[in-house]
């Protein structure tokens, strides 16, 4: 926990991380508040959603991340396990704690869990990354996306049309802020940290030939809707030996995929002189691995935003996107999993044709800033919960 209390806010700021996705975007909020909003006391508790030294341990340390004032150890389950357990465990820290409010990042089961056992205790809840919807309710996140929203106190936005699907659900104009990408500040300040391809390699006892060129691309697949079912993971699997063929690939597994290929019996239709497999990387590894590639095939939301950052084409591997300015602006590419388009893609990359983009606004290193110095302002100000 850090210093001292504050007058008009009684209790420390809670801030909420679970999964991975979660680690990157904590970090320069607790470091903005720390930097610009020093009276704000904060303290960290981790879910346990992720626990994997992989998945969490690395993360914190490349990040910089204190360790969790408390880690709540709720690890694998089904969904409704998953939250329940989350919300039993939550209840009493925030019994004992008392914040003054909690903020969540994102949209993964610990997002949702937290605020729901925040606002019924009339703790107000703050949300990072608000108002992305992927209007496929068959998605788990976009399911803790609507119903964080919808409840949260105050919501901070990374693209403008974000504000407009909050305000289509009708939230009121006055609880959203628009604060640009903390995501992207956690790149911008990593960046000249990030690991060499060749160098991950070589850790892991590869030849780093195949980055050696410059030439390869990148892929991560982890939604259920892609590697939960072992036709359509069979299916992907082929595609991307096709993709292989024209270019080298750095596979790098999340542990439900790598699971459900050994599983699956899927493990042969990966070549492995054209595909290298890495276990799930450090935050630094990814970075360079992403900001080297030639193209970054994808379903992760993140992936998506980070490329649009780094100037990298990427192909998502979905049917639709929670992040359309990567589309609008950006590098990225729907591509779902249509053979065709992403050959295609793939090829117009490999001629020099691939998508540039540009900088969405307010991706620009700050963001977190902006929300240290817009939360302060708001805990001092009367609230809905008062
Ligand atoms: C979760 C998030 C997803 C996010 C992803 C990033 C939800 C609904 N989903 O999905 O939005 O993009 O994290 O990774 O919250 N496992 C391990 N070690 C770990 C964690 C998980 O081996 O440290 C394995 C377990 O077999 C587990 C499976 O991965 O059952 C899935 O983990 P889970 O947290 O349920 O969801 P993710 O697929 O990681």
């Amino acid at each position: 926990m850090t210093a001292s209390s504050t007058p008009g806010t009684s209790g420390p700021v809670m801030c909420i991380v679970g999964a991975r996705p979660n680690f990157m975007k904590m970090a320069p909020i607790l470091r903005a508040i720390a930097a610009h909003a020093p009276a704000l006391r904060t303290m960290l508790v981790h879910t346990g959603q992720h626990y994997d030294r992989d998945m969490s341990d690395r993360l914190f340390t490349d990040l910089g991340l204190p360790r969790p004032d408390i880690n709540l150890d709720v690890g694998s389950g089904s969904h409704a396990v998953q939250t329940a357990d989350v919300m039993r465990r939550f209840e009493p820290a925030l019994d004992t704690h008392r914040p003054s409010c909690v903020i969540v990042v994102g949209d993964v089961n610990s997002t949702l869990a937290c605020t729901l056992v925040a606002v019924k205790k009339n703790v107000p809840v703050v949300h990072v990354e608000a108002g992305l919807r992927s209007y496929d309710r068959k998605m788990p996140e976009e399911i803790n996306r609507v119903l964080t929203d919808q409840v949260a106190d105050r919501l901070y936005i990374t693209e403008r049309s974000a504000g407009d699907n909050l305000q289509r659900e009708g939230v009121d104009p006055g609880r959203i802020c628009f604060v640009g990408n903390v995501m992207i500040d956690s790149l911008l300040a990593n960046r000249e940290q990030a690991q060499r391809p060749a160098q991950t390699l070589r850790a892991h006892g590869l030849d780093p030939a195949v980055v050696a060129t410059g030439r390869f691309g990148v892929v991560t697949l982890h939604r259920p809707s892609n590697v939960d079912d072992p036709e359509v993971l069979g299916r992907l699997l082929g595609v991307l030996a096709e993709v292989a063929a024209r270019l080298p690939l750095v596979f790098v597994q999340h542990p439900r995929t790598r699971g459900n290929i050994e599983r699956f019996g899927l493990a042969d239709r990966i070549d492995p002189a054209r595909v290298v497999l890495l276990p799930p990387q450090g935050y630094l590894e990814m970075l360079g691995l992403m900001a080297e590639a030639t193209l970054v095939l994808t379903d992760s939301g993140g992936l998506q935003e980070e490329t649009t950052a780094l100037g990298v084409p990427c192909l998502t591997m979905r049917a639709n996107t929670e992040r359309p300015i990567t589309v609008d602006e950006g590098t990225n590419t729907m591509v779902g999993d249509d053979r065709d388009a992403i050959l295609q893609c793939v090829d117009e990359i490999l001629a020099g044709q691939g998508k540039r983009g540009r900088t969405p606004e307010f991706w620009d290193g700050r963001a977190a800033e902006r929300i240290a110095a817009d939360l302060a302002h708001w805990l001092a100000g009367p609230r809905v919960h008062d």
